[in-house]
């Protein structure tokens, strides 16, 4: 698409939203809001892309840059509304002559298929300028469209300042349009602040290239969830609502059982695989790869990770890690992230773990934590044992062989290696190697003091009679 530019409007505060968070950061289905735009405009195969930032630039050119590499930025210092945010465009765009697809940072749900059909009928009809509008059952809070006698649009008013009756007007602008740059450029220099708000409004245009004889189009969208905007947190997170639905209802026509699609947060690029069940209240990132036949949740957090066949986790948080196949995660186990957890490996309750290798058949039940280890196959870890894996300057390495048998409240002091097979006895803190078959045993041996307690109790009465 080479005669073509698109630009996002995303220098707004967004102060429906009450927030200390710029708007277009808020997530919106784990991504921040402004991913969507970002990502629509890449996915149309536009290749020059702008985007206008103000509110909080540095901020959010962070993120923009994460996103989108080739986006070109352009700042606007004072947000005075949408026309003097295009304004601020013009400069960047004196040798280009096309059409100019403007898109809304907050309007996160619309369709590559929706705008593809509006720049085309845009090309085809060699109109001015094309809007893209919805009727909605609530219309509020949107610019309404004016039509006048014959159906043909005449401006589009904004909510601030509609009359009583325009307010039952249900057809809204959708804040997406096209434009033919010459003509663009040419209204915007004569947009006027004289409303309620005192901004310049791009919508404003309209009635002006009216005027000048122009002709604008319209498309008007049959789904009009796609053109929500976001102003306020309500709206945030009916938008997140739908999107997660959506990607649940996929997954299910796709055969994973999901108990309760409304209570359960799956983002985009997430493949699950048949017959694994979700049980509510789990959130699977983005990236996230789950086999068949799992069972995932009640209460799981899976961040980017990849998970076998088979495998159960209950409520835990599993981050940036891989595990097997026949594996038990949980209840209340925290994989940090950088795992390699193997086939039929138990890690259970209050364990947590980061940047281990652990091996078939190994088993971790409880109340233990490792870090920076590598464990081999069908090792026991005790109730309560610690990789002491940190010295204060830096991580070092435990190593546990196969079958090794690590005895309850140990220590294990890295780098340290506990041989094939060894044990080591309860309550240890090993700090030295233990060879392959032997037994470690590392703690004070036990005195017992016969008839202690009577002697005690003696001592006290006596005491007592003074
Ligand atoms: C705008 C439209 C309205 C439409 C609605 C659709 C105008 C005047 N009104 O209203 O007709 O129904 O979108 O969602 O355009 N922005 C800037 N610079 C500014 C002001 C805003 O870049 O100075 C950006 C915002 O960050 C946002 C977008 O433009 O991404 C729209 O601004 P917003 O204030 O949300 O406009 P609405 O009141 O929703
Ligand atoms: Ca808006």
């Amino acid at each position: 698409m080479k005669t073509i530019v698109s630009v996002i409007l995303a220098a707004g505060q967004g102060k429906r939203m009450k927030s200390t968070l710029p708007k277009v950061l808020h997530p919106v289905a784990g991504k921040p809001m402004i991913f969507y735009s970002l990502a629509l405009a890449k996915s149309l195969g536009i290749n020059k892309r702008i985007i206008v930032l103000g509110h909080q630039l540095e901020n959010i050119k962070e993120t923009v840059d994460s996103i989108d590499q080739e986006v070109h930025l352009v700042p606007q210092k004072n947000q005075l509304g949408t026309a003097q945010a295009m304004q601020e465009v013009v400069p960047y765009l004196t040798d280009f002559s096309g059409t100019i697809l403007i898109l809304s940072a907050d309007v996160p749900l619309l369709s590559a298929t929706t705008v593809k059909r509006i720049i085309d009928y845009h090309q085809k009809e060699r109109v001015a300028g094309t809007i893209l509008t919805a009727k909605l059952a609530n219309p509020a809070g949107y610019g309404r469209i004016i039509r006048d006698g014959v159906g043909k649009i005449a401006e589009i008013v904004e909510q601030a300042d509609l009359t009583e009756e325009q307010q039952n007007i249900d057809e809204i602008n959708s804040g997406i349009y096209c434009f033919h740059s010459k003509e663009l450029f040419q209204a915007l220099a004569l947009v006027k602040k004289n409303n309620r708000q005192k901004e310049y409004y791009l919508t404003d245009v309209i009635k002006i290239l009216l005027k000048k004889g122009y002709t604008i189009g319209s498309i008007t969208i049959d789904d009009p969830t796609e053109i929500i905007g976001i102003n306020d947190q309500k709206t945030l997170s009916q938008v997140s609502q739908i999107i997660y639905e959506r990607n649940a209802l996929r997954h299910m026509e796709e055969g994973v059982t999901i108990v309760s699609p409304g209570n359960s947060f799956i983002e985009e690029q997430v493949e699950i695989g048949k017959g694994t069940i979700i049980y509510p209240f789990t959130v699977i990132t983005s990236g996230s790869r789950i086999g068949q036949g799992c069972r995932i949740g009640p209460y799981a957090h899976i961040v980017e990770s990849n998970i076998g066949n088979e495998t159960v986790i209950f409520s835990s948080q599993v981050e940036k890690s891989r595990i097997g196949n026949n594996t038990v995660i949980g209840p209340f186990a925290h994989l940090r992230p950088d795992n390699i957890i193997g086939d039929k490996v138990k890690i259970g309750n209050y364990v947590e773990v980061k940047k281990t290798i652990i091996g078939q058949g190994t088993k971790v039940g409880h109340l233990a934590y490792l870090g920076d280890a590598i464990l081999g196959k069908k090792v026991n870890i005790g109730a309560g044992a610690i990789t002491c894996n940190f010295d204060g300057i830096r991580k070092n390495q435990t190593t546990v062989e196969d079958g090794a048998f690590i005895g309850t409240n140990n220590s294990l002091v890295a780098p340290v290696v506990i041989g094939k097979d060894a044990y080591t006895a309860a309550g240890s803190t090993i700090a030295e190697n233990v060879p392959a078959g032997s037994l470690g045993i590392a703690r004070a041996r036990q005195q017992n003091i016969i008839d202690w307690v009577a002697k005690k109790k003696k001592q006290h009465e006596e005491v007592d009679k003074k």
